[in-house]
């Protein structure tokens, strides 16, 4: 049997493995004791470890034993940024890792990863990295207000950011004194969001998604459309021509995600994930090979399947609500299973902003798509804001 071990027991550690075991592979995943692992139930072994004594200890025996408890997997990989680098060093003497460390070490910090990106002049927001308040005030004085400020590491769903848009938010800011260092960036007035999903295989293979245009409220992915309708003609090329840099420049092996921001027909990249992306969940029920089935077959080293849908195809996540009454903890039940599309579920708790499941949508007609979309947000959140 073919085992993949997965860093990580949350929502894309088990989407990744209900396409794998579709696919005769075998799973387990390494989770710390105070992981909470209820996605991940019944569909491998769950290995539950220090990391903190491991990597204390550090020697090649510890990190044998891991590999062994973990099944003597034949690849390991990652469904989350803020994995110990170590760790997967520490692995990476028994089998293959993929994405390998570096890239895992030169993404999960936004100082590294917006480095990069100026290294290989991929566009992005004009930034600046800051270690003391002098230095947020000397990237206020260059670039003005609005601001955003993001600390460099354990950010996702717009946590550790802040949006600076006058003085006294500022000063705010320094009187919470969060841990830094952080990025400094200028608030880019953008036209929509997207993201491009790819993956390149072991031997080199590369496919890329269509772009998505993703919605996001308060920093977190509300829904996405794909293709992402009416871009530019050169922007899909310049947002794979971007990633297949980062996969040179990597030797990146696996799915990788890179959001940005359209402003006309410009692309700035605002960050990338060195794992499968919210924003491809449409991929699942596209009748094409799903982001997860691309990245298993990436990392195993396998031919890369079909990623070009025939029509229009959409998601919208489901957050936990502050209103436990209408968010049922345990499990949706009927009343969430609308005719509209097919409906994921991650069997997590609820809890306010908590990614808890989604419903991909498809349609033919785009314009039906978007009302459909629309609507089952409306349903969800009764919202009709944008932004
Ligand atoms: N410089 C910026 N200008 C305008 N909006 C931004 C900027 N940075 C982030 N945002 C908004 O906040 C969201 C979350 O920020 P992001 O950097 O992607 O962090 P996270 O890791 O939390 O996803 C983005 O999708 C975007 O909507
Ligand atoms: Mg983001």
């Amino acid at each position: 049997m073919m085992r993949v071990a997965v860093i990580g027991g949350g929502q894309l550690a088990r989407m990744m493995a209900l396409n794998g075991l579709r696919l005769g592979l075998q799973f387990s995943f390494l989770v710390e004791p105070d992981e909470s692992t209820q996605c991940v139930d019944n569909l491998g072994e769950k290995v539950v470890w220090d990391l903190g004594e491991l990597l204390n200890d550090g020697s090649e025996a510890a990190f044998h034993d891991l590999f062994n408890a973990l099944g003597r997997p034949q690849v390991i990989t990652v469904e989350k940024e803020a994995v110990p680098v170590d760790l997967l060093r520490g692995l990476a003497q028994f089998t293959a890792v993929h994405p390998n460390p570096d890239s895992v070490y030169q993404t999960q910090h936004r100082a590294r990863e917006k480095q990069l990106l100026s290294r290989l002049s991929i566009p992005t927001a004009s930034f600046k990295v800051a270690s003391t308040f002098a230095d947020v005030r000397a990237a206020y004085a260059e670039f003005g207000l609005p601001l955003f400020i993001k600390a460099v590491e354990s950010g996702y769903d717009g946590k550790n950011q802040w949006q600076i848009h006058s003085v006294a938010d500022l000063e705010s800011f320094e009187r919470e004194s969060p841990a830094g260092p952080w990025v400094v960036e200028k608030h880019v007035r953008f036209d929509r969001e997207a993201s491009l999903i790819g993956a390149r295989s072991a031997s080199g293979e590369t496919v890329f998604y269509p772009l998505t245009e993703n919605l996001h409220r308060r920093g977190i992915l509300i829904r996405s459309i794909a293709p992402a309708p009416n871009l530019g003609a050169d922007t899909e090329r310049n947002a794979q021509d971007y990633m297949q840099r980062l996969f040179a420049e990597l030797n990146y092996v696996g799915v990788l995600a890179m959001e940005c921001f359209v402003c006309g027909d410009d692309l700035l990249v605002n960050e990338l994930a060195p794992r499968v992306h919210n924003s491809g969940h449409w991929t699942m029920d596209a009748g094409i090979c799903s982001q997860f089935e691309n990245h298993l077959r990436a990392i195993m080293d396998w031919p890369l399947g079909n990623t070009q849908p025939n029509g229009p195809k959409g998601m919208v996540n489901i957050l936990g609500s502050r209103d436990l009454t209408k968010h049922q903890p345990r499990h949706p039940g009927p009343s969430w299973l609308s005719d509209a599309g097919t409906f994921h579920w991650y069997n997590k708790t609820d809890r306010p902003g908590r990614k808890l499941g989604h419903i991909n949508i498809a349609h033919e007609d785009l314009a039906t798509l978007q009302t459909l979309l629309a609507a089952q947000d409306e349903q969800l959140y009764g919202e009709t804001q944008t932004k």
